[in-house]
């Protein structure tokens, strides 16, 4: 057996790659590098590999879970932004695949438009944490390097 880490995964949705100047008085003046640079760090720390990837494009999306899932991942961290409240496909490659995925949004979806209340991803999930902003990236690591360890 490898003694390589095992790598925890972090995915991002459409329009996250905009983080620092998309409505930053929703969603913090944070860019997805400084996200992915805490991630990183904490993932190293906590005796993980890290990869962190952005996408626009729901079949991108998809085929990076399934990789993470072909390639032994100890865990997936998703936001899939506006995909959450549409896509059926996305749920379906989440629950597809044996790895442990955590739904993040920065955002508090539930005190925002109804259409953000549902999402089609959240039941294939082990569990969603919205609202706390980047913290909730680095939470939902730790949960899942806990659980892989
Ligand atoms: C988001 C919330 C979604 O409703 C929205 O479409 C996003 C970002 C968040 O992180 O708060 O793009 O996932």
């Amino acid at each position: 057996m490898s003694d390589a880490p095992k790598t925890l995964w972090v995915l991002h949705g459409p329009n996250l790659d905009r983080l620092g100047r998309r409505e930053p008085e929703v969603y913090g003046r944070q860019t997805l590098a400084d996200i992915d640079a805490a991630c990183a760090g904490l993932a190293r720390a906590l005796g993980f590999a890290h990869e962190s990837r952005q996408s626009a494009h729901e079949g991108a999306l998809i085929e990076w879970l399934h990789e993470a899932a072909d390639t032994g991942a100890a865990g997936v961290v998703i936001n899939p932004a506006g995909y959450t409240h549409t896509s059926v496909a996305l749920r379906d490659a989440i629950a597809a695949i044996d790895v442990p995925v955590v739904e993040v949004h920065l955002s508090n979806v539930h005190a925002r438009e109804a259409f953000r209340h549902v999402s089609l991803t959240a039941a294939a999930c082990a569990g969603t944490i919205a609202g706390l902003g980047a913290e909730g990236y680095l939470a939902a690591l730790r949960y899942l390097a806990a659980r892989a360890s």
